[in-house]
């Protein structure tokens, strides 16, 4: 599928068919989960999804709406380490293209208010912190007479800005860079409470992400590294065949927002 349908039509998956993943699949699963992991990062994928059901149920997922599938994978972030939390989260989004190819629907969810010796219990990340887990499984018929629930997205606009923060971009000027699909497909990337912390400069041949928090929404890294992934897939089916690098320099502030510098592309 090409890559800017793919996000469009992307969307997280909730309801799963009471119904185990077929085992050559889960088997191709476990593939994947050993071939993406790192000595900073590792997948594991949790066949039995009852017992982690159960166990999280009240206390993981946004405000303990923890959701059921029949499987889960995790990724485990060694040493909680920026660059790992970053790349575990781009390769958990690779798997979660993988895993559409297949037919299998996903939503993360996030495990940040479950205590940690529960985690390491249940889930048994005796090297790292499993911050967030994916359900995962085959998406429940749909009610085709319920509208479906669409979720907002801010636009290119108010996401990309012109050789510096806070200086908008003239939308002429990124159809003339040929930049303007890449921006409006990225925008379909899910991210942690649909915040879209995500945003670009676009300076000379380079672009320059920057992530946004306060004290109200605290910096998710993860966000960073889902929409690295997508980033470069895009481009990619464009002929730029760059990769991030991940950049460290003071945060940009502005007012009671920051903004973490993250990485540059040329583009
Ligand atoms: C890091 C991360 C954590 C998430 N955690 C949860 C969660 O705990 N519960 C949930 O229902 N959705 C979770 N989501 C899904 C987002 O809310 C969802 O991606 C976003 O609202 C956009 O919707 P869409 O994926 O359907 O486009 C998470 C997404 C990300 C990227």
């Amino acid at each position: 599928m090409l890559m800017n349908n793919f996000l469009r039509n992307r969307k997280s998956i909730r309801d799963f068919k009471n119904r185990d993943i077929d085992g050559m699949l889960l088997d191709e699963i476990t593939e994947y989960c050993d071939r993406i992991g790192t000595e900073g990062y590792r997948f594991s994928l949790f066949q039995d999804g009852k017992d982690i059901f159960k166990s999280l149920e009240g206390i993981g997922g946004y405000a303990g709406v923890m959701i059921k599938s029949p499987h889960y994978v995790g990724v485990n972030i060694k040493g909680s380490k920026e660059e790992n939390i970053i790349y575990g989260a781009y390769n958990m989004e690779y798997l979660i293209t993988k895993l559409t190819e297949l037919g299998i629907g996903s939503c993360w969810i996030n495990l940040n208010d479950v205590d940690i010796n529960l985690r390491k219990e249940l889930l048994g990340s005796e090297e790292g912190d499993m911050d967030y887990l994916l359900a995962i499984g085959y998406p429940a018929a749909k009610n085709p007479f319920a509208a479906e629930s669409i979720s907002h997205r801010m636009g290119v606009e108010d996401m990309v800005y012109d050789g510096e923060m806070g200086k908008h971009i003239d939308m002429v000027q990124l159809q003339q860079r040929g930049l303007d699909d890449l921006f409006y497909y990225i925008r379909f990337a899910p991210s942690s409470y649909n915040r879209q912390p995500w945003r670009f400069v676009l300076k000379d041949d380079r672009v320059i992400l920057l992530l946004m928090y306060s004290d109200e929404e605290e910096l998710s890294l993860v966000d960073a590294g889902i929409i690295m992934y997508y980033f470069e897939a895009l481009a990619k089916t464009m002929g730029i065949e760059d990769k991030w690098t991940l950049i460290d320099r003071a945060d940009y502030e502005d007012g009671e927002l920051s903004y973490r510098y993250i990485g540059e592309f040329k583009i």
